[in-house]
């Protein structure tokens, strides 16, 4: 690096020569990994407030997010409820693959099918039940709405049961006898709600006033859904704060699903099982698959890459994972327009203690974004994001972030909850941990199905303590993002990339970086 030597330093020359741009800082490292907590960004002129930085991300033709961030495909972590989530936060869901492939297909078409603020299944009553035995389903259920849509036995729509008859005074009378007939009932066809349902529904209960409920029916006048006046308006408020969902041009949300390279007998990939699946799952509306394994630059996942790019010349694929050039460079030229990189970084991670393998990740971003710019692919930092400051690092040189553990806790995330001495928890646990390579994920690690005791384990079992729902600590890490690109004076993701200025800190740089020396005051805001 050019040491200025005429003293004084010009203001210019004194930043640059200390906050170094990725070029020159990475470049300047050589040998030398490092990881987010190593670094630390500088501030530049600004006129960007937090709420206008922008940060819509493109990973691959008409796969846009407007929240750059994917859910990781971990069976503790990603199905349809984490994939509706992300999706309608602007982000992405990969669904896992630890179950059977036709239940992959179904959670693909759950989010698919999703309609935000559409009840897909409201709870019914039938017209020879009596309205004591609808006072005991609220009783029981704890329900705290009394309207109720009647049915017959085929779910065709015979009227509605208005909350103002549901008394204990009427108890001994027929619900067919109270509820509102049919050609009284407004309802609305299924195929008539549009591109933007909200707004239709919305429509709706202005043109309507009084009605709270509206049902929706499909053409033999069988019930659908339901829309309620207060989801709608609370969506509606919603919708002016938070980014937009992520949408297919047919409108519906974006999924992605990750899957792994299947083999033969004999060790080769077995392509037809492959393009079967794929070619099921982009039937149900898939809109990327992530062949997703712990060791991307390998002959299999180059075998299975290039058989889908062949068989689906535009789905977008993701491939992963790699921290070197010369595997980004692999898996584009076989066809992936989206790299994953990271190997070792994740929480529950033991890759690097068992196999003394992988590296540290910004140096691995960093080399990674070379080659991804070379070979026109993207790539996504997968793995090891604690906070949001971590993003905003990671986003200086990648396209989205990969997030497990940090969403491993909502409530959207599969599993349990378990409560243990007051405090409760879900679990969440490495896809190359025992348990979980035992149900399916073992070919992610390059082992046979039959996992034994044997087969080095390359994850842990882990509880995460349960978190806010999946919308809060989304917007926490947007909020954390716009923060970061403000100081950067980023009105976007690439002024991001081409403002950041790097330098290392010591382990008292990161202690000072830290709430520190206080006694911290929950005040639960
Ligand atoms: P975080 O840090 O967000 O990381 O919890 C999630 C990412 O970790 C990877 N992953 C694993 N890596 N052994 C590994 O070496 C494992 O058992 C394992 N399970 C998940 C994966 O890339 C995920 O997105």
């Amino acid at each position: 690096m050019k040491v200025p030597t005429n003293a004084p330093w010009s203001s210019q020359e004194l930043d640059s020569f200390f906050y170094q741009p990725a070029d020159s800082f990475f470049r300047g490292n050589p040998g030398l990994s490092l990881t987010y907590d190593d670094v630390t960004l500088a501030t530049l002129y600004s006129e960007i407030l937090p709420k206008d930085a922008n940060f819509e991300t493109r990973l691959g033709s008409g796969l846009d997010l407007h929240l750059p961030i994917v859910s990781a495909d971990m069976d503790t972590v990603t199905e349809s409820r984490m994939a509706i989530a992300l999706a309608l936060n602007g982000g992405l869901g990969l669904i896992h693959y630890n179950m059977p492939p036709r239940q992959q297909l179904s959670e693909v078409s759950r989010v698919k099918n999703h309609i935000h603020g559409l009840i897909r299944e409201p709870i019914k009553v039938h017209p020879e039940q009596c309205i004591g035995d609808v006072l005991g389903l609220i009783e029981e259920k704890k329900f705290s709405f009394s309207t109720f849509p009647v049915v017959d036995k085929d779910d065709t729509l015979l009227g509605l049961l208005p909350g103002h008859c549901v008394r204990p005074r009427f108890a001994n009378r027929g619900v067919g006898e109270a509820m509102i007939k049919r050609d009284g009932v407004l309802t609305i066809r299924e195929s008539d709600l549009g591109d933007d349902p909200i707004q239709r529904a919305d429509r709706f209960f202005t043109e309507h006033i009084g009605i709270h409920k509206l049902l929706v029916v499909d053409a033999d006048d069988r019930l659908k859904g339901l829309f309620t006046l207060s989801d709608i308006e609370r969506i509606s408020q919603e919708r002016s704060l938070q980014t937009k969902p992520a949408r297919d041009s047919k409108f519906r949300l974006l999924c992605g699903a990750a899957i792994s390279a299947p083999r033969k007998a004999d060790g080769s990939i077995d392509k037809v099982q492959l393009l079967n699946h794929v070619e099921a799952l982009v039937e149900r509306g898939l809109d990327a698959v992530a062949v997703s394994t712990a060791h991307g630059h390998t002959l299999g996942v180059g075998e299975a890459v290039k058989a889908i790019r062949q068989a689906l010349p535009d789905l977008t694929i993701i491939a992963g994972n790699v921290t070197s050039a010369a595997g980004v460079e692999f898996l584009a030229k076989n066809g992936a327009n989206t790299v994953k990189v990271g190997q070792g970084p994740g929480s529950i991670c033991t890759t690097r203690v068992v196999a003394g393998v992988g590296i540290p990740q910004l140096t691995a971003l960093y080399v990674c974004s070379q080659a991804a710019r070379e070979h026109g692919v993207t790539i996504l930092a997968d793995g090891g994001i604690t906070k949001s400051g971590d993003v905003v690092k990671a986003l200086t040189l990648a396209d989205a972030v990969v997030c497990g553990s940090l969403l491993a806790g909502c409530p959207e995330a599969p599993g349990q909850i378990l409560e243990i001495n007051g405090k409760f928890y879900k679990q969440y646990r490495g896809m190359g941990s025992h348990a979980a390579m035992k149900a399916g994920s073992a070919a992610r690690y390059g082992h046979a199905r039959e996992v034994s005791q044997k087969s080095a384990a390359e994850g842990v079992e882990a509880l995460k303590e349960v978190s806010a729902p999946a919308d809060t600590v989304l917007a926490q890490l947007a909020g954390g993002l716009q923060s970061g690109m403000g100081y950067l004076g980023a009105s976007s993701l690439t002024e991001l990339r081409a403002n950041a200025r790097y330098t290392r800190i010591t382990p008292a740089g990161l202690r000072e970086s830290a709430p520190h020396d206080i006694i911290e005051v929950k005040t639960g805001g």
